[in-house]
């Protein structure tokens, strides 16, 4: 008689074989590894950690998610799983064994798995929905609006009662709702018919410390409102997919102190001092003759009043550059403008991005010596 080569010996019973072994390590192996990928979530003090509030709306979400989560995990996931496996495994089908008690049609189980689920489901939609109602409400008191627009790919935020601008890092008050004004807009495209500037792409504005995700829709004003408790860095990053350097459109928000605020809005509103003499002072010049003029904001400098680029006039008073992707030293400043597109994938040849504007050593030495003057 042959030997039986299908993994079944003479009387028809699997064996732990080695294919079954082999299966059974890769399955353990396999669990390890989703335990490590879930655990490697679990840093400490991470930047952007949505688990960890650090303002009320933060918090009214994280009120509202930890009892969600719990409920979830605890009786439908752990039970509703548990039983599916030791049913699985105990009542799996054995040779010889009569098919189980048939209990199809019966009306009171169905009844049961019916209203139960619908019960669970309408104690998570009542919270969940008043939660959604109290944070998208039109903040009250003492509130700093903020009309935020998404480019490709940075932020620019004109605060509109305080009358100042500024880009990427976004300041704010410690103890204040800040009602932001989400728009895309692309001024360096031509602009549809009517429309001042041509819409941008679709983004998303989060800072997971401080609020929710807001999308940022072309033709829309999206609000969203957000509040820091605590003076400190918040980290944030556009959320939803813009085409080439989503990845690199960062965004921080800085809370301050009400009085550092206050000293902050005021230093904002001052224009540039330029420079008269030196290095810097030739670079102030090529900043209109090699066209940044047309493209970036400089109070201080006639006619450099776009916003197609950050607005450049206190740029020192900031810790990062280009969305927030790049620390703002005087290295960093001349990679950067002596090639663009080649520290951050941009197509300046499309009107989005910066473009290598072709600068001599020299030039670029005298460009990041004026860019240094801006405080
Ligand atoms: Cu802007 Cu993704």
């Amino acid at each position: 008689m042959r030997a039986p080569t299908d993994g079944r010996n003479a009387g028809g019973h699997l064996q732990a074989l080695p294919m079954v072994r082999k299966l059974r390590s890769l399955w353990l192996s396999a669990l390890v590894l989703l335990m490590l990928l879930v655990l490697a979530g679990c840093a400490k003090d991470a930047p952007q950690d949505t688990l960890a509030p650090a303002g009320p709306i933060a918090h009214k979400i994280d009120n509202l998610f930890m009892p969600i989560f719990w409920a979830a995990v605890v009786p439908i996931f752990i039970l509703v799983e548990g039983l599916v496996i030791v049913t699985v495994i105990k009542h799996r089908h054995r040779p010889g064994r009569p098919d189980p008690v048939q209990v199809h049609g019966n009306t009171k189980m169905e009844i049961g798995w019916t209203a139960l689920p619908a019960l669970i489901l309408l104690t998570v939609a009542i919270p969940t929905i008043s939660t959604i109602f109290e944070v998208s409400r039109e903040p009250k008191g003492d509130v700093v609006r903020v009309d935020v627009f998404g480019h490709m790919w940075w932020w620019e935020y004109q605060y509109p009662d305080l009358k100042i601008s500024t880009a990427n890092e976004l300041h704010i008050p410690t103890g204040r709702p800040v009602r932001l004004t989400l728009q895309t807009i692309e001024p360096g495209l031509p602009a549809a018919k009517g429309e001042q500037f041509a819409t941008g792409v679709i983004h998303s504005f989060w800072v997971p410390k401080l609020a929710g995700k807001q999308d940022v829709v072309p033709g829309r004003k999206n609000k969203l409102t957000i509040e820091a408790s605590e003076p400190g860095t918040y980290s944030g990053q556009c959320a939803e997919y813009c085409n080439l350097s989503h990845a690199n459109m960062r965004l921080k928000v800085m809370a301050q102190a009400p009085s550092d605020f206050d000293a902050w809005v005021a230093a904002q509103r001052r224009p540039a001092a330029l420079p008269t003499s030196g290095l810097a002072a030739e670079g102030a010049k090529l900043f209109t003759q090699k066209g940044c003029v047309g493209c970036h904001t400089l109070q201080g400098i006639e006619g450099a009043t776009a916003r197609v680029g950050p607005n450049l006039t206190h740029l020192q008073g900031r810790t990062t550059f280009a969305g927030a992707m790049f620390e703002l030293t005087a290295e960093n400043l001349k990679k950067w403008v002596a090639d663009p597109p080649a520290m951050k994938p941009m197509r300046p040849e499309q009107g989005t991005g910066m473009p290598n504007l072709g600068l001599s050593p020299t030039q670029i030495e005298q460009i990041v010596a004026f860019l240094e003057t801006l405080k």
